[in-house]
């Protein structure tokens, strides 16, 4: 492997296709709308684009539930717009991942019908988790597995068997074990490499194979801890087997050219177990949720940093960071709250409202770290307009499975997922020609729209891309960290940049030295103010 492979340091943008751009006007985003607004990427400086299920699917996990892993869900296009979207990407330099579902499919999935109709003991049903129910009738469920959105792990279909779905109803898992459950995915992978792209997210990768004779785990749906501490594995996560999956997937991407790439999204801790990910011959990266939960003070981001880069050094990975994506409360907002006050449910109307101000300036600061270090970083778009979580959907509007299956308890990840203001002056924001979207907008997201932060100096546009430009032209993504002391300090050396970011609640001092960016306004005698990064020439 090259030590120049472009996903090293690479600065990957995720798309969520539904909210990004609607070029046929129906309300929901489409491949021809991603396409229209490439440029928009392009200049922001970013190397890849993450693209969300776009397959076919009845949406009942917004495209989670993929009924058919090779084609295009008519609501997004078809094939032609696919290859049209690749081609226009690579013409400026953008590459693009895909996301690949192989947990679950959705229950309209050919299999899952087929499983239904053939009944009991078929083969059909093998291809899933069917199993008689518990008491005399088989009426209570085969164990107490919960679900990850809330509920019973199990549905019962009307001849009297369960089936298993960790997610939602409309989401079995498949069965890992069977040779043509591998054997359909490695096509479905050759069919996406075949058609150009540069690499695969993998969906719940810690999930697909389930611990044999499926015992028994009545706890909550937590983030594991490593076997022998005090708590075992989870008979549904982090398996030995799944990383024989990721050793056959990786060899068939390793047999195309052009450096294809696997990032798994395996909530898993502690650092060990998720680097078992990402050993030499399995995928290359995995997200790195631990960062994106760390509190917001030095100490905390500190130990978040370099435990991250030491995790993932016995196996010669490189680091991941992310801060937003579309299943957790978008960092401008998760930010703008006291120190450990959770957002993990969700906000929605009634709940505690975060400082917008604060969270924006907080936010910034941090992805000003993040962009400062090395590694390859992912970016949820609209984070680099400055976007909260729309934290007042009314409930009515929900759609996140999380909110009907927790029964109204948990909010859910819509307020992450509205629709992008592009123009601020036009229906919709510019998101289509239409004024309606899938998902309302607040009504004063204007302030956000791209055309209006587009070359205005101090947005937090221009941020993002003069960020991203000196990342690139100091070559932080490959950097080594050198750290110096500070109380409420993160101070650290990369290469030819010296970062700062003050987690105090007074202004720090800074080193001379030229300050190239920072994430908000210096006092007026040059120090640093709290919730602020800079980066100064070292
Ligand atoms: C993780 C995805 O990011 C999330 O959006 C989805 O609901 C679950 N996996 C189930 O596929």
């Amino acid at each position: 492997m090259s030590s120049l492979v472009w996903w090293r340091d690479a600065v990957i943008y995720q798309v969520y296709p539904r909210s990004f751009a609607d070029a046929d006007g129906d309300g929901m985003g489409d491949l021809r709308g991603i396409t229209s607004r490439l440029d928009h990427l392009a200049e922001l400086g970013v190397d890849a684009l993450w693209m969300s299920p776009f397959y076919p699917s009845p949406q009942h996990d917004a495209g989670y539930d993929v009924a058919d892993y090779r084609d295009v869900d008519p609501r997004f296009g078809t094939l032609e717009d696919f290859d049209a979207l690749v081609a226009a990407a690579k013409a400026r330099g953008l590459r693009v991942v895909v996301d690949l579902v192989p947990n679950h499919t959705s229950s309209d999935h050919a299999w899952f019908k087929a499983a239904l109709e053939a009944g009991p003991g078929s083969q059909a049903r093998e291809r899933y988790h069917f199993r008689k129910g518990l008491g005399p009738d088989g009426e209570l469920p085969p164990n107490g597995w919960q679900s990850v959105f809330g509920g019973p792990a199990w549905t019962r279909v009307p001849d009297g068997e369960w089936y298993l779905h960790l997610f939602d109803t409309s989401q079995p898992d498949l069965n890992w074990d069977l040779a043509e459950v591998r054997q359909m995915f490695v096509d479905v992978l050759r069919f996406w490499l075949d058609r150009g792209v540069d690499g695969f997210r993998v969906d719940v990768a810690h999930g697909l194979i389930k611990e044999s004779g499926l015992p028994d785990w009545t706890e909550a749906q937590v983030p594991i801890t490593s076997p022998g501490a005090e708590h075992r594995t989870p008979p549904m996560w982090d398996q030995d087997g799944v990383h024989d999956i990721y050793r056959e997937w990786r060899r068939v991407l390793d047999s195309y050219d052009g450096d294809r790439m696997m990032v798994g999204e395996a909530w898993v801790s502690p650092a060990e177990r998720m680097a078992r990910y990402i050993r030499p011959d399995e995928m290359h990266q995995a997200f790195n949720f631990s960062y994106l939960m760390a509190p917001w003070t030095a100490a905390e981001q500190r130990t978040a940093i370099t435990d991250s880069i030491a995790g993932v050094a016995p196996v010669g990975a490189v680091c991941t960071w992310v801060l937003s994506n579309h299943d957790v409360v978008r960092h401008a907002s998760r930010l703008g709250f006291e120190l450990g006050h959770s957002t993990q449910g969700g906000i929605g109307v009634g709940d505690p409202q975060p400082d917008e101000a604060l969270g924006l300036r907080r936010a910034r600061a941090a992805t000003m770290l993040m962009l400062s270090l090395p590694g390859s970083a992912y970016l949820y778009q609209g984070e680099e307009l400055g976007l909260p979580e729309h934290t007042t959907l009314p409930d009515g509007e929900r759609q996140d499975p999380t909110w009907f299956r927790s029964k109204h308890e948990v909010r859910g990840r819509d307020g992450c997922r509205v629709p992008v203001p592009w123009q601020q002056d036009a229906p919709s924001f510019g998101f289509g020609p239409g004024a309606a979207s899938w998902l309302p907008q607040p009504a004063d997201w204007g302030r956000f729209a791209a055309d209006a932060e587009r070359g205005v100096p101090g947005s937090t546009l221009s941020l993002y891309t003069e960020a991203l430009r000196l990342r690139r032209s100091y070559e932080l993504g490959r950097g080594v960290l050198e750290w110096n002391d500070g109380d409420d300090l993160v101070d650290f050396r990369n290469g030819g940049i010296r970062v700062i970011t003050n987690f105090g609640q007074v202004p720090a001092p800074l080193p001379p030295g030229e300050v190239l960016l920072a994430s908000g306004d210096l006092a007026a005698d040059g120090s640093l103010p709290p919730d602020t990064t800079a980066w100064i020439r070292a």
